[in-house]
Order: structure tokens, then C-alpha cells, then sequence
């Protein structure tokens, strides 16, 4: 993931990274799992940094948030009904750059308003 120089957001983003660098493969369900609720405490993490400082763009970057763990449940869901497929392909090719854009056009927002404020 992308770098924001901004230590209170970078250290989710890095250990997602090694989530997805470490992801078991023969464990799926119980891997995308993890990263679920690790992106889960990342998200609410992020959540309380916004509503602390009362920041501008909460609610886009909020709804942003529901959407990706939305669509990571469904692929879950699929992958625990069976079909798999779908699910590994979205952890392989999917998810990593889908968190990236994330983080370029929505986190740095965040990242600069922070820094303008220390
Ligand atoms: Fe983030
Ligand atoms: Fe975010």
C-alpha cells in the first residue's frame, strides 16, 4: 500500500499489506476472515480519528468504508457457501488495489488534514 507519511493511518495500511503478503491460501476462509476484521478495526480506527477532529469529509469517507467491507463480506459469504473462485480471485487481483485507490484518493485526505493541523 501506499505510503501517506502519516504514521496514525500508515500502520493499518502496513499490516494489511502483510495480511495480503502472507495470506494462507489453504486456510482461505479463516485468512479473508482476519483480514476482514482486521480492515474492520483499520476502517473504525480511521472513524475515530475523523469524528475526534471533527473532520469535513466524514460521511463520503465513511460510506467509502461500508462499501469495500460490504463487498468483502459478499465474496465471504460466496467462498463459505463454496464457491471459492470468485473469492481467490478477488484476494489475489482485487481487494490489494481496491484498498490502494482507497488510500490515494480518500485516506490522503485525512493524512494531509492531519498533518496540517500538528
Ligand atoms: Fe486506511
Ligand atoms: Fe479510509
Amino acid at each position: 500500500m501506499l505510503s501517506l507519511n502519516c504514521p496514525e493511518l500508515d500502520a493499518y495500511h502496513k499490516e494489511c499489506d502483510d495480511l495480503l503478503v502472507s495470506f494462507d491460501y489453504t486456510h482461505f476462509t479463516d485468512s479473508f476472515s482476519a483480514l476482514i476484521k482486521h480492515t474492520k478495526e483499520h476502517f473504525a480506527h480511521e472513524e475515530g480519528i475523523m469524528q475526534e477532529f471533527n473532520f469535513q469529509g466524514y460521511f463520503e469517507h465513511f460510506e467509502e468504508h461500508q462499501k469495500i467491507l460490504g463487498e468483502m463480506s459478499q465474496f465471504l459469504a460466496m467462498a463459505l457457501q463454496g464457491n471459492t473462485l470468485f473469492a481467490k480471485n478477488y484476494i489475489k487481483n482485487g481487494v490489494g488495489e481496491r484498498l490502494d485507490i482507497h488510500i490515494r484518493n480518500i485516506d490522503s485526505q485525512l493524512a494531509m488534514f492531519l498533518k496540517n493541523r500538528a
